[in-house]
């Protein structure tokens, strides 16, 4: 690996035990609060894109970050795929398992034009299920998914794998154990 990648890798923190006990939890604050970090995550993000991307659609909360910035530097326009009760108008909803817990989705029934490309973004991605709710419900608001970019792929956990298999092209930067 490249000496960049290895300075964007060191700036993600590990806490352990959190949110529970056994979880290491890596910490993207860090390399966003670092400047350098922050121009890096992002550039690299977004030369891992190929094709012609209409909209960003980032995940509540820290996708938010990540993805706003991608929308800048694409010109795509950004789509938020919220937590549910935080959108004020007509919403479509997806249920989904975490790590730890459960939660739902959702996103303005009219968040996009039909057929729109529609790149996935997300700070992390685990298990998969968040992604995997998120894609749905850019499915079903009309959008074609070109693909999935996540800062961070925790693989043991399966996640990317099952994103894969489910048809959808994944790139992350980072994996952690
Ligand atoms: C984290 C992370 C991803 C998701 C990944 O968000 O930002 O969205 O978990 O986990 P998964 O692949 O197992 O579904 P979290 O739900 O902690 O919400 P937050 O961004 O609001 O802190
Ligand atoms: N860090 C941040 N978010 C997460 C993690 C983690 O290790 N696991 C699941 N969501």
């Amino acid at each position: 690996m490249s000496q960049a990648h290895d300075e964007l890798r060191d700036l993600v923190r590990t806490i352990p035990d959190f949110p529970n006990p056994g979880i290491q939890f890596r910490d993207v604050t860090t390399l966003l609060l670092d400047p350098a970090g922050l121009r890096g995550t992002i550039d690299a993000l977004v030369a891992s894109v190929d094709g012609p991307v209409d909209l960003i659609a980032a995940i509540d909360a820290r996708g938010f970050a990540v993805g706003g910035a991608m929308a800048t530097a694409m010109g795509a326009g950004l789509m938020l795929i919220r937590k549910d009760g935080k959108l004020p108008g007509a919403t479509i909803a997806e249920d989904y398992a975490l790590e730890y817990g459960t939660d739902r989705l959702a996103v303005h029934v009219d968040a996009c034009a039909p057929g729109a490309r529609v790149l996935l973004v997300d700070d992390l991605i685990a298990t998969g299920g968040t992604a995997m709710a998120a894609a749905r419900l850019v499915e079903r608001a009309g959008g074609r998914l070109v693909g999935a970019r996540f800062v961070i792929n925790l693989p043991d956990l399966g996640g990317s794998a099952k994103l894969r298999e489910a048809g959808i092209e994944v790139r992350s930067l980072l994996e952690f154990e």
